[in-house]
């Protein structure tokens, strides 16, 4: 049983049947959003208590029938609580959403899923993506579950280990001169007749919906008191718009009186197109040429497809955008490892890191309660941290 109502454009209000398969807007090309019929009162007896995995909130999800979805256990990660953090930092408290334990060891496990999930409902079978390692791999586990074909295309600089990953999953893998950019323009040349499903980040509407159960599960693993920070890694910014959408659905079937946090960006020094916009105070991004390889591949991101639903989520969260060098993420990943027994990926160390730099700067209030989100497993990493 689902609530799924129709897709909508922020940007132009157009509404789109949920009958028809749509990927973005046809009219302004921003991203479609899934809307569900929602209201104030319903109850928290909707989650379906049974299900220890991103499935429990399937009525707030768009896949009509159960028999279509695709299900590797992504979900129900650990969130904890790391008093050692909140007294080195000075904080009220510090808590961490482990996303490396999903299936292929990425929060893109929800994502994929949900797509995948849906597409299936659609009778599509035939995938493509350009991405910078975790989504390849994630695509390639749910499309073999599914008895699809996927094509995967990922910059040269991808770690060695998500290739492999995508081949033993029987997908045919494409490695790509340049950024995930460039990888989605030779992805978009070898698919320009359309016979493949493209799964870009926002450029069709459902990975969208599995990266917003993780706004629902931070709401219930923290007992309905929303955090006052997420810090969060952003690249094509799926994660921060899906958190915030998931609050917002709470909040408008009264789960969630007022919602205090807010949402913080972190991208790389090297590739920082979230930043300099926040910086400018502008609603979208401008492409960031030429960006500089980094340690964290899910942020090499040059110019995001949703950017201005990313700024927006910014903006209305009361949020921030601030960026970190690849020396003090790693010096985060030691600190933090030695702490608190916790190897973050790459992107999880940029958050690590610029937590510490928000309460440097006064952003982040010693009474805050922060969450920092770990996307994704150090391991496939290794060849990038040694
Ligand atoms: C581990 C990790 N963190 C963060 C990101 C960026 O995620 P998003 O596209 O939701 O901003 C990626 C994307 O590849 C990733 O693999
Ligand atoms: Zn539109």
């Amino acid at each position: 049983m689902t609530f799924y109502s129709h897709l909508y454009c922020h940007q132009c209000e157009k509404t789109y049947a949920k009958e028809h398969i749509h990927k973005y807007c046809h009219e302004c090309t921003q991203p479609l959003q899934a809307v569900y019929d929602l209201e104030e009162g319903m109850s928290k007896e909707l989650i379906d208590q049974s299900r220890y995995d991103m499935w429990r909130y399937r009525a707030f999800l768009p896949v009509e029938d159960d028999k279509h979805v695709v299900s590797l256990g992504e979900g129900w990660t650990p969130l904890m609580i790391l008093p050692k953090s909140a007294q080195s930092l000075g904080l009220h408290s510090v808590h961490i959403k482990e996303e490396g334990l999903n299936p292929t060891g990425s929060f893109k496990a929800r994502g994929i899923g949900m797509a995948v999930s849906k597409a299936r409902e659609m009778g599509i079978s035939k995938f493509c993506i350009p991405t910078a390692g975790n989504a390849g791999s994630a695509l390639a586990a749910y499309v073999a579950a599914m008895d699809g074909t996927a094509h995967i295309y990922m910059p040269e600089a991808t770690p060695k280990v998500f290739q492999l990953d995508c081949e033993v999953m029987g997908a045919e893998v494409t490695k790509v001169k340049g950024s995930i950019r460039d990888a989605g323009l030779a992805m978009a040349k070898d698919n320009e007749n359309g016979q493949w499903w493209d799964i870009t980040t926002l450029k069709e509407p459902f990975r969208l919906e599995g990266k917003k159960t993780m706004g629902y599960e931070i709401a219930e693993q923290l007992d309905w008191q929303l955090p006052d920070v997420i810090i969060y890694p952003t690249g094509g910014g799926t994660g921060l718009i899906g958190i915030w959408k998931a609050f917002k659905e709470m909040q408008d079937m009264g789960w969630i009186d007022h919602i205090p946090t807010r949402m913080v960006a972190v991208q790389t020094k090297g590739c920082n197109p979230v930043v300099k916009a926040f910086e400018d105070g502008s609603d979208h991004c401008v492409l960031h040429e030429n960006p500089e390889e980094t340690i964290a591949n899910g942020l090499r991101v040059p110019k995001a497809f949703g950017d201005k639903l990313i700024m927006n989520t910014l903006k209305e969260s009361n949020g921030f955008a601030l960026d970190v060098t690849e020396d003090e993420m790693i010096a985060g990943i030691h600190e933090f490892a030695r702490r608190e027994g916790m190897f973050l990926s790459p992107e999880g160390g940029a958050v690590y890191v610029g937590c510490k730099k928000l309460i440097e700067n006064g952003y982040i209030k010693p009474e805050d309660r922060v969450l920092l989100i770990n996307t994704g497993s150090p391991y496939k990493y290794a060849e990038n941290l040694y």
